[in-house]
């Protein structure tokens, strides 16, 4: 009966802090005219709606039903939108896309992402996503959990000390005053956080291909990408 649904291209994009992942999905999902999904603003969306809402971030329930019935729309930035925000986010019609990198946003958004309930709410909402188009997701539980049949996986790493390199001057073109070595240590802590926490810890998938950009430039590792992606299509 009818016919095949099209499967649309999920190429899936973890890795740790500082590995570049940001910013190459963006590059890559550019070069081929697909959707970048910033999972990360969605869960910055969240703590948003529930600020707004005036619900209790700790209310996992709470959290999880305005997520559900909140409608969550992701662009790329078009136009006036082109103004160096990662990604175009409409919140239940609004543009919310520089509200959602406010620092307290930031702060509230790993304080949702802890709940179960709220994990799959949005996880829900992303799998809609790349149902309907190609996309280049990125996001620590992409590999595995939100698009597991992905027909590309990428794990993208790099030596500790470049990766909090990469961090230090992030920080620092941001007007944050840091120090190297303040940063390399906080960059080792998160690691061991992300790889140990109970739910959806960091961990390369066994079908994962495992890119390490210590030694590459972000248009080198975007072209590696955009290679395979050529192979498999
Ligand atoms: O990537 P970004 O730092 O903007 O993500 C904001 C927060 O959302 C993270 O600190 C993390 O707690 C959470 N997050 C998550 N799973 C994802 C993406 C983000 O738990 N796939």
């Amino acid at each position: 009966m009818g016919h095949a649904m099209k499967r649309y291209f999920q190429i899936a994009i973890d890795g740790p802090v500082g590995s570049g992942k940001s910013t190459v999905a963006r590059l890559v999902a550019e070069r081929l005219g697909w959707l970048y999904v910033y999972t990360g603003a969605m869960y910055r969306a969240a703590a948003l709606a529930a600020m707004n809402a005036g619900v209790p971030l700790s209310d996992a329930k709470a959290v999880a039903r305005l997520v559900s019935e909140a409608q969550i729309g992701m662009s790329n930035p078009v136009g006036r939108e082109v103004d160096r925000r990662p990604t175009t986010l409409l919140l239940n019609g609004k543009d919310v896309s520089w509200e959602i990198l406010s620092e307290e946003v930031s702060k509230g958004s790993s304080v949702v992402a802890v709940h179960k309930e709220v994990r799959e709410a949005l996880v829900i909402k992303q799998q809609e996503i790349a149902r309907t188009k190609n996309v280049v997701m990125e996001g620590r539980d992409t590999t595995f959990r939100v698009l597991p049949d992905a027909q590309l996986k990428v794990f993208l790493t790099a030596r500790e000390p470049e990766r909090a390199k990469r961090r230090h001057q992030q920080l620092l073109e941001r007007g944050e005053d840091v120090d190297y070595k303040q940063v390399l240590g906080d960059l080792k802590k998160r690691d061991e956080r992300d790889s140990n926490r109970k739910v959806d810890p960091l961990h390369v998938v066994q079908d994962a291909w495992v890119l390490d950009t210590t030694d590459l430039t972000v248009s080198a590792v975007v072209d590696k990408i955009l290679q395979r992606v050529h192979e498999l299509t």
